[in-house]
């Protein structure tokens, strides 16, 4: 266990960069069977323009009703979106019965769906020029379109193929050749990797990382896989019964005590090996590298350190890691190591602090403020 969290976990936006995705206090109640199940409960969501963002969470959190309601397919029953701009809430109709406006806005809206849903009797270029159809592109333009978005997802060769000639992870590449032909500013994606295999998973991860990149595509993705978000996102939300949780950069994650994403995305364990030790969880990302800061420690208070579990990673091009480590002596005994490791701008979590030394966070600050005037 951590120590007691002094910030609240819920996270507005708080860096630079326009949101392009917005929902406000965002719910959705079903009817189902004389029932009401609320799959969304009061959800903020801010994605910021050319980011990559994840949602993660167990079964019925309401991820796919998340997602469905900022494009509109399920109306929310309470709460505003808001995409590129435009109040999608605002139009009216839904579902097929969507009004022009709302279909317009919507057509700025790729998704890509767990199931590719491409229509086996069309060939693959005629999948991916339907929407064109549907918003009255002309033939030669479509025709010229759907190869162009054939060529960008490396399936040039495939035009003419049907769905039921090609493997999964290439029916998923036509499937967001199709999501981009309306020449979307946002890609939303429901579990797009979960029917595939790893393999595959990490190619069509790379290439929704590369679109993101060259078209400076904003994507929304929902997943229940903390490796989908490890490897492309650059910030995520955790949802819990219709509710978003935690939410943030993944660097705002990481340094949030106690962010149970962060947690997870960077698992470690160990317990102290004895009854006068100090646990401490130390995470570093970007310059801030952890072992020449461990030795210096080391070195510098004279003291052995154990190291008794480490979890590394590189997340959106950055080194971020965790290492879990064991001090002599109790908390009482290591504040000033402590201070040292917090003044190097490493993250530092006191594991089980309060048990240990009956310390909360309020003390916790309060020592670290004395440390720090000792210094000056
Ligand atoms: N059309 C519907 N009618 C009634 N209840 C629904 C409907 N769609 C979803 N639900 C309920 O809403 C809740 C959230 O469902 P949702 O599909 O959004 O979860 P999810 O996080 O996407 O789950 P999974 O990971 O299994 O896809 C669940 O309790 C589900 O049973
Ligand atoms: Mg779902």
């Amino acid at each position: 266990m951590y120590a007691p969290c002094p910030a609240p976990l819920r996270r507005a936006l708080d860096s630079d960069g326009n949101p392009v995705i917005t929902t406000s206090g965002l719910t959705k109640v079903y009817q189902s069977r004389g029932r009401e199940v609320t799959a969304l409960d009061g959800v903020d969501l801010h994605v910021r323009e050319g980011e990559v963002y994840g949602v993660i969470g167990q079964s019925g959190a309401g991820k796919s009703s998340l997602i469905r309601c900022v494009n509109l397919l399920e109306r929310p029953t309470t709460g505003t979106v808001s995409v590129d701009g435009t109040d999608l809430t605002a139009l009216a109709g839904r579902g097929r019965r969507a009004s022009k406006e709302l279909r317009e806005a919507r057509s700025r809206i790729g998704m890509v769906f767990q199931h590719f849903n491409l229509l086996s009797a069309r060939t693959v270029q005629g999948n991916i020029e339907l929407p064109l159809e549907i918003l009255g592109v002309s033939g030669r333009e479509r025709s010229r379109k759907a190869l162009e978005l054939l060529d960008l997802v490396g399936l040039a060769d495939k035009a003419k193929a049907y769905p039921g000639q090609l493997s999964g992870g290439q029916k998923q590449r036509v499937g967001i050749a199709r999501a981009l032909a309306g020449d979307p500013k946002v890609l939303l994606s429901d579990e797009a990797t979960s029917a595939l295999d790893p393999e595959t998973t990490r190619s069509i991860l790379q290439l929704l990382r590369d679109l993101n990149r060259q078209l400076g595509l904003t994507v929304l993705l929902i997943t229940h896989e903390m490796d989908v978000v490890k490897s492309v996102c650059d910030s995520a939300a955790l949802m819990k019964n219709g509710r978003v949780i935690e939410s943030g950069t993944v660097s705002e994650l990481l340094a949030t005590p106690g962010s149970e994403l962060a947690g997870e995305l960077f698992p470690v364990t160990g317990a102290a090996t004895g009854p006068d030790r100090t646990v401490v969880d130390v995470t570093f990302h970007g310059e801030a590298a952890a072992q020449p800061v461990i030795s210096q420690l080391s070195r510098t208070y004279n003291i052995d350190i154990s190291i008794l579990g480490a979890a590394m990673d590189t997340v959106a091009g950055r080194q971020i890691g965790r290492m879990r480590i064991e001090l002599p002596g109790r908390y009482e005994d290591n504040v000033v190591p402590v201070g040292f490791l917090r003044e190097q701008g490493l993250q530092v979590d006191i594991v089980d602090a309060e048990e240990d030394a009956g310390i909360d966070a309020e003390l916790d600050s309060e020592i670290a403020a004395l440390v720090k005037d000792g210094a000056k």
